[in-house]
C-alpha cells in the first residue's frame, strides 16, 4: 500500500459495428490519468480536473472518476474482518482526451479513478471485479451501464460483453497484425442524447438477423485471424443508420476508408470518431489520413487521427 498512486486508463473503441453495447477495445492513445492519495476523512475528494476546460463537475457525487472511486472505497470497507475502516482519499483527474468524442473519455476516467484507489490500497479486489465500479460512474455518465468502454480500459484487448445480468466479459483474441486507425473530429456528440435516438425506436426483425451474422462472423474471423472476414462483418444495421445524422460527412469517410482499403469502418461509440481497421501500421496510416481528408472536404472538419495496435494492457499503474 503507497501513499500515492498515478493511474492511466487508456481510450476505447465500442460497438465495433454490430455489436451495439457488448464490443469494445482499448486503444494506446489517448487515455485519462487520475492520482490518488489517501486522507484521514472518510469518502472521496477531487482536488482538481485539469485538460477538460472547466466542463466536468469537481463534486465527486458528480464526477464519474469520483463515483467509481466511492464504490471502490465502499467494497473496500466492506472486506474490513472487524468494523469498517472507513477509508478516505483525493483525486487529482487529468482529462488527456476530448470530451463527448466517441473514445470512450467518462469511461477511462471511471476505470482510471476505480483503479487507482484500488492500487491505493494495495489492489485487494481483482482486476475484472472492478469493472462494477467503474459502471457506476458510467451510468451516472451516459444514463446507462453499458461496459463496451470500461470493460477494454480495464482489461485491454476486445472485449465481448456476453451478459449483463449477471456480467460476464469474454476476451476475444486479437490478431498480431491488426491495427486501428481512430479519427476524431472536432465535433461533440452527447452519449446520453445519442442513447436516446436508439432507445426511442422499434427494431426490424430482418436488421437484427444481419447484426447477429455479422457479430457471429467477427467473433469466428477474430479466432481465426482472418482480417478480411473481420472488415466484411463490421456492419451495422441497428444503432448506426439512426445516429447517422449526428456525424457529419459519415457516408463520404466511410467511402473514403473503403478506399483506402480499409478493414471496415463505422462510428467509434456513439460518435463523432469513427475507427477503421487495416493489417499493417503503414496501411492504417493511410487510412487514417483519407478519413481526416474525407471529413475536411465534406464537413470542413479538422480532425485528430490515432493509430497503433490494440491495447492489450488496459490500465495501468504509472507510479
Ligand atoms: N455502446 C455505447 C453506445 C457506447 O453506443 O451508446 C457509448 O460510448
Amino acid at each position: 500500500m503507497g501513499d500515492h498512486v498515478r493511474v492511466f486508463a487508456p481510450a476505447s473503441a465500442s460497438n465495433l459495428g454490430p455489436g451495439f453495447d457488448v464490443l469494445g477495445l482499448a486503444l494506446t492513445e489517448p487515455g485519462d490519468v487520475v492520482e490518488a492519495e489517501s486522507r484521514e476523512a472518510p469518502g472521496v475528494e477531487i482536488v482538481e480536473v485539469t485538460g477538460d476546460g472547466g466542463a466536468l463537475p469537481t463534486d465527486a457525487a458528480r464526477n464519474v472518476a469520483g463515483l467509481a472511486a466511492a464504490d471502490v472505497l465502499r467494497r473496500l470497507d466492506g472486506l474490513d474482518a472487524g468494523p469498517p475502516l472507513r477509508r478516505g482519499v483525493k483525486l487529482w483527474l487529468q482529462k488527456r482526451m476530448p470530451l463527448a468524442s466517441g473514445l470512450g473519455s467518462s469511461g477511462a476516467s471511471a476505470v482510471a479513478g476505480a483503479v487507482a484507489v484500488n492500487e491505493l490500497f494495495g489492489a485487494p479486489i481483482a482486476r475484472r471485479e472492478l469493472v462494477a465500479s467503474a459502471l457506476v460512474g458510467e451510468a451516472a455518465a451516459s444514463g446507462t451501464p453499458h461496459a463496451d468502454n470500461v470493460a477494454p480500459s480495464l482489461l485491454g484487448g476486445i472485449v465481448l460483453v456476453r451478459s449483463y445480468d449477471p456480467l460476464e466479459l469474454i476476451d476475444l483474441p486479437v490478431p498480431a497484425a491488426l491495427r486501428v486507425a481512430l479519427v476524431h473530429p472536432h465535433c461533440e456528440v452527447s452519449t446520453a442524447a445519442a442513447r436516446r435516438l436508439t432507445a426511442e425506436r422499434s427494431y426490424a426483425l430482418d436488421d437484427a438477423v444481419a447484426n447477429l451474422g455479422n457479430i457471429a462472423a467477427l467473433v469466428d474471423a477474430l479466432h481465426r485471424g482472418d482480417l478480411v472476414q473481420f472488415g466484411r462483418s463490421i456492419q451495422d444495421r441497428l444503432v448506426e443508420p439512426v445516429r447517422a445524422h449526428l456525424i457529419p460527412g459519415l457516408a463520404d469517410v466511410k467511402a473514403a476508408a473503403r478506399s483506402a482499403g480499409a478493414f471496415g469502418c463505422s462510428i467509434s461509440g456513439s460518435g463523432p470518431s469513427v475507427f477503421a481497421f487495416a493489417g499493417s501500421d503503414a496501411d492504417a496510416a493511410s487510412v487514417g489520413d483519407a478519413i481526416r481528408k474525407a471529413f475536411r472536404d465534406s464537413a470542413g472538419l479538422e480532425s485528430d487521427v490515432y493509430v497503433g495496435p490494440v491495447n492489450t494492457e488496459g490500465a495501468v499503474r504509472l507510479d
